[in-house]
Protein backbone atom coordinates (compact mmCIF):
# COMPACT_ATOMS: atom_id res chain seq x y z
CA UNK A 1 0.00 0.00 0.00
CA UNK A 2 1.37 3.47 -0.68
CA UNK A 3 2.58 4.35 2.45
CA UNK A 4 1.58 7.16 4.52
CA UNK A 5 -1.90 6.73 3.22
CA UNK A 6 -4.69 6.33 5.06
CA UNK A 7 -6.35 2.85 3.96
CA UNK A 8 -9.97 3.98 4.47
CA UNK A 9 -9.28 6.55 2.04
CA UNK A 10 -7.54 4.33 -0.30
CA UNK A 11 -10.71 1.76 -0.23
CA UNK A 12 -13.23 4.47 -0.75
CA UNK A 13 -11.37 5.72 -3.91
CA UNK A 14 -11.39 2.20 -5.05
CA UNK A 15 -14.49 1.50 -4.63
CA UNK A 16 -15.83 4.82 -6.20
CA UNK A 17 -14.28 4.23 -8.78
CA UNK A 18 -15.66 0.69 -9.32
CA UNK A 19 -18.77 1.84 -9.76
CA UNK A 20 -17.90 4.86 -11.95
CA UNK A 21 -17.02 2.37 -14.12
CA UNK A 22 -20.26 1.01 -14.13
CA UNK A 23 -21.51 3.51 -16.10
CA UNK A 24 -22.85 3.48 -19.13
CA UNK A 25 -22.87 6.57 -22.20
CA UNK A 26 -26.17 7.86 -22.63
CA UNK A 27 -27.23 7.03 -19.36
CA UNK A 28 -29.19 9.39 -16.48
CA UNK A 29 -26.91 8.59 -13.15
CA UNK A 30 -28.12 9.56 -9.36
CA UNK A 31 -25.46 10.89 -7.96
CA UNK A 32 -24.88 10.18 -3.91
CA UNK A 33 -23.82 11.94 -1.61
CA UNK A 34 -20.92 11.60 0.77
CA UNK A 35 -16.83 11.01 0.99
CA UNK A 36 -17.05 7.29 -0.95
CA UNK A 37 -19.76 8.53 -3.87
CA UNK A 38 -17.40 12.24 -3.93
CA UNK A 39 -15.14 9.86 -5.31
CA UNK A 40 -17.34 8.10 -7.94
CA UNK A 41 -18.76 12.07 -9.00
CA UNK A 42 -14.61 12.70 -9.39
CA UNK A 43 -14.22 9.54 -11.34
CA UNK A 44 -17.12 9.82 -14.08
CA UNK A 45 -15.93 13.37 -14.72
CA UNK A 46 -12.34 12.09 -15.62
CA UNK A 47 -14.12 9.20 -17.89
CA UNK A 48 -16.18 12.10 -19.45
CA UNK A 49 -13.02 14.26 -20.16
CA UNK A 50 -11.38 11.48 -21.38
CA UNK A 51 -14.39 10.69 -23.67
CA UNK A 52 -14.59 7.42 -22.97
CA UNK A 53 -17.73 8.36 -21.93
CA UNK A 54 -20.51 10.59 -23.15
CA UNK A 55 -24.20 11.84 -22.63
CA UNK A 56 -24.57 11.25 -19.04
CA UNK A 57 -27.00 13.47 -16.78
CA UNK A 58 -26.66 13.43 -13.76
CA UNK A 59 -29.64 13.93 -10.31
CA UNK A 60 -27.63 15.03 -7.70
CA UNK A 61 -28.57 13.63 -4.04
CA UNK A 62 -28.03 16.62 -1.84
CA UNK A 63 -25.94 20.80 -1.95
CA UNK A 64 -22.68 18.76 -1.82
CA UNK A 65 -23.14 16.58 -4.90
CA UNK A 66 -24.43 19.12 -6.82
CA UNK A 67 -21.60 21.44 -5.96
CA UNK A 68 -18.84 18.48 -7.13
CA UNK A 69 -20.74 17.51 -10.24
CA UNK A 70 -20.14 21.18 -11.24
CA UNK A 71 -17.14 21.20 -10.43
CA UNK A 72 -15.98 17.57 -12.58
CA UNK A 73 -17.73 18.46 -15.40
CA UNK A 74 -20.82 16.48 -15.17
CA UNK A 75 -24.43 17.74 -16.61
CA UNK A 76 -27.31 18.03 -14.06
CA UNK A 77 -31.04 17.78 -14.55
CA UNK A 78 -33.94 17.41 -12.37
CA UNK A 79 -36.64 15.36 -11.92
CA UNK A 80 -39.21 17.28 -13.43
CA UNK A 81 -37.18 17.21 -16.85
CA UNK A 82 -36.87 13.31 -16.78
CA UNK A 83 -39.07 10.09 -16.67
CA UNK A 84 -36.59 7.83 -15.17
CA UNK A 85 -33.04 7.21 -13.57
CA UNK A 86 -30.97 4.52 -14.98
CA UNK A 87 -28.49 3.88 -12.50
CA UNK A 88 -27.79 5.33 -8.70
CA UNK A 89 -24.96 5.61 -6.77
CA UNK A 90 -24.95 6.45 -2.97
CA UNK A 91 -22.91 5.43 0.35
CA UNK A 92 -23.91 4.05 3.25
CA UNK A 93 -23.56 4.10 7.27
CA UNK A 94 -24.19 0.60 7.69
CA UNK A 95 -25.03 -2.58 5.21
CA UNK A 96 -26.64 -5.60 6.39
CA UNK A 97 -26.65 -9.21 5.01
CA UNK A 98 -29.57 -8.49 3.16
CA UNK A 99 -28.55 -5.45 1.71
CA UNK A 100 -30.81 -3.23 4.07
CA UNK A 101 -29.02 0.26 4.93
CA UNK A 102 -29.15 2.99 7.25
CA UNK A 103 -27.87 6.21 5.46
CA UNK A 104 -27.94 10.04 6.53
CA UNK A 105 -24.57 10.13 8.03
CA UNK A 106 -24.58 13.52 5.76
CA UNK A 107 -27.80 14.16 6.43
CA UNK A 108 -28.80 14.27 3.11
CA UNK A 109 -31.15 10.87 3.20
CA UNK A 110 -34.47 12.45 2.11
CA UNK A 111 -32.95 12.80 -1.10
CA UNK A 112 -31.24 9.94 -1.28
CA UNK A 113 -34.18 7.85 -0.71
CA UNK A 114 -36.11 9.92 -3.32
CA UNK A 115 -33.18 9.63 -6.48
CA UNK A 116 -32.20 5.94 -5.00
CA UNK A 117 -35.72 4.48 -4.95
CA UNK A 118 -36.42 5.85 -8.89
CA UNK A 119 -33.05 4.31 -10.49
CA UNK A 120 -33.67 0.97 -12.45
CA UNK A 121 -30.04 -0.04 -11.01
CA UNK A 122 -29.46 1.15 -7.05
CA UNK A 123 -25.49 0.26 -6.37
CA UNK A 124 -23.85 0.59 -2.88
CA UNK A 125 -20.95 2.07 -2.75
CA UNK A 126 -19.44 1.21 1.02
CA UNK A 127 -15.82 0.17 2.75
CA UNK A 128 -15.38 -3.13 4.76
CA UNK A 129 -16.37 -1.22 8.48
CA UNK A 130 -19.90 -0.28 6.83
CA UNK A 131 -20.77 -4.13 6.75
CA UNK A 132 -23.02 -5.26 9.96
CA UNK A 133 -24.82 -8.31 11.23
CA UNK A 134 -27.53 -6.69 12.33
CA UNK A 135 -29.01 -2.73 11.81
CA UNK A 136 -28.16 -0.41 14.16
CA UNK A 137 -25.38 -2.28 15.34
CA UNK A 138 -22.86 1.36 15.66
CA UNK A 139 -24.88 3.60 13.53
CA UNK A 140 -28.15 5.79 14.89
CA UNK A 141 -31.32 6.06 12.63
CA UNK A 142 -31.38 9.57 11.17
CA UNK A 143 -34.46 11.37 10.99
CA UNK A 144 -35.36 14.56 9.30
CA UNK A 145 -38.03 16.20 11.17
CA UNK A 146 -39.91 19.48 10.55
CA UNK A 147 -38.39 22.30 13.56
CA UNK A 148 -41.63 22.99 14.93
CA UNK A 149 -42.25 19.39 15.88
CA UNK A 150 -39.04 18.43 17.11
CA UNK A 151 -40.73 17.90 20.68
CA UNK A 152 -43.16 15.95 19.65
CA UNK A 153 -40.97 14.09 17.55
CA UNK A 154 -38.87 12.74 19.52
CA UNK A 155 -41.14 11.73 22.85
CA UNK A 156 -42.68 10.05 19.89
CA UNK A 157 -39.68 8.43 19.34
CA UNK A 158 -38.88 7.84 22.98
CA UNK A 159 -42.24 6.00 22.84
CA UNK A 160 -41.13 3.54 20.12
CA UNK A 161 -38.05 2.62 22.12
CA UNK A 162 -35.50 4.79 20.29
CA UNK A 163 -33.19 7.43 22.27
CA UNK A 164 -33.21 10.64 19.98
CA UNK A 165 -30.37 13.19 20.22
CA UNK A 166 -30.67 16.25 17.85
CA UNK A 167 -27.70 16.64 15.40
CA UNK A 168 -25.64 19.99 15.98
CA UNK A 169 -23.55 21.43 13.79
CA UNK A 170 -19.90 21.38 13.38
CA UNK A 171 -17.90 24.66 13.08
CA UNK A 172 -21.81 25.99 13.07
CA UNK A 173 -23.14 27.21 16.47
CA UNK A 174 -27.12 25.16 17.03
CA UNK A 175 -28.29 21.82 15.30
CA UNK A 176 -27.50 20.86 11.93
CA UNK A 177 -30.06 21.96 8.97
CA UNK A 178 -31.09 19.72 6.18
CA UNK A 179 -30.28 20.82 2.71
CA UNK A 180 -34.51 21.18 2.82
CA UNK A 181 -34.18 23.92 6.03
CA UNK A 182 -35.37 21.20 8.37
CA UNK A 183 -33.50 19.04 11.67
CA UNK A 184 -32.43 15.79 12.51
CA UNK A 185 -32.21 13.53 15.21
CA UNK A 186 -30.08 10.50 15.71
CA UNK A 187 -32.11 7.88 17.42
CA UNK A 188 -30.01 4.93 18.88
CA UNK A 189 -31.91 2.06 19.10
CA UNK A 190 -30.85 -0.98 21.50
CA UNK A 191 -31.66 -3.72 18.72
CA UNK A 192 -33.79 -3.29 15.15
CA UNK A 193 -35.34 -6.24 14.37
CA UNK A 194 -37.53 -5.70 11.83
CA UNK A 195 -36.14 -2.68 9.93
CA UNK A 196 -39.38 -2.36 7.48
CA UNK A 197 -41.41 -1.74 10.23
CA UNK A 198 -39.24 1.00 11.77
CA UNK A 199 -39.01 2.57 8.75
CA UNK A 200 -43.17 2.69 8.16
CA UNK A 201 -43.19 3.38 12.21
CA UNK A 202 -40.59 6.27 12.57
CA UNK A 203 -42.35 7.84 9.18
CA UNK A 204 -45.94 7.68 10.79
CA UNK A 205 -45.16 10.14 13.01
CA UNK A 206 -46.53 14.10 12.18
CA UNK A 207 -43.54 15.89 11.81
CA UNK A 208 -41.05 13.22 10.34
CA UNK A 209 -40.10 14.21 6.88
CA UNK A 210 -37.90 10.92 6.09
CA UNK A 211 -35.48 8.77 7.75
CA UNK A 212 -32.66 6.76 6.68
CA UNK A 213 -33.15 3.36 6.84
CA UNK A 214 -33.73 2.03 3.37
CA UNK A 215 -35.21 -1.96 2.53
CA UNK A 216 -35.32 -3.69 0.25
CA UNK A 217 -34.23 -1.26 -2.17
CA UNK A 218 -30.26 -2.31 -2.88
CA UNK A 219 -29.33 -4.17 -6.71
CA UNK A 220 -25.41 -4.15 -5.59
CA UNK A 221 -23.34 -3.29 -2.75
CA UNK A 222 -19.65 -2.78 -3.55
CA UNK A 223 -17.38 -2.66 -0.79
CA UNK A 224 -13.62 -1.49 -0.75
CA UNK A 225 -11.36 -3.98 1.51
CA UNK A 226 -7.51 -4.01 1.83
CA UNK A 227 -6.08 -7.16 1.46
CA UNK A 228 -2.14 -8.21 1.80
CA UNK A 229 -2.05 -3.85 1.58
CA UNK A 230 -3.94 -3.45 -1.78
CA UNK A 231 -7.00 -2.25 -2.03
CA UNK A 232 -9.44 -4.78 -3.44
CA UNK A 233 -13.50 -4.39 -4.55
CA UNK A 234 -15.64 -6.71 -3.48
CA UNK A 235 -19.59 -7.61 -4.51
CA UNK A 236 -22.21 -8.45 -2.26
C1 LIG B 1 -25.24 10.92 3.39
C2 LIG B 1 -25.10 9.45 3.34
C3 LIG B 1 -23.75 8.91 2.94
O1 LIG B 1 -23.91 8.19 1.76
C4 LIG B 1 -23.22 8.05 4.05
O2 LIG B 1 -23.16 8.83 5.23
C5 LIG B 1 -21.85 7.47 3.72
O3 LIG B 1 -20.91 8.51 3.66
P1 LIG B 1 -19.35 8.24 3.43
O4 LIG B 1 -19.21 7.70 2.03
O5 LIG B 1 -18.73 9.60 3.61
O6 LIG B 1 -18.88 7.25 4.46
O7 LIG B 1 -26.00 8.68 3.60
O8 LIG B 1 -26.48 11.30 3.90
Amino acid sequence: MTAGVDPVKLMKQEVGKAAADRVQSGTIVGLGTGSTTAYTIQFLGDRLKSGELKDIVGIPTSFQAEVLAKQYGIPLTTLDAVDHIDIAIDGADEVDPQKNLIKGGGAAHTREKIVDYLADQFIVVVDSSKIVDRLGSSFAVPVEVIPMAISPVMRAIEKLGGKPELRMGVKKAGPVITDQGNMVVDVKFDSIDDPANLEKSLNNIPGVLENGIFVGVTDLVLIGEVQDGKPVVKEM
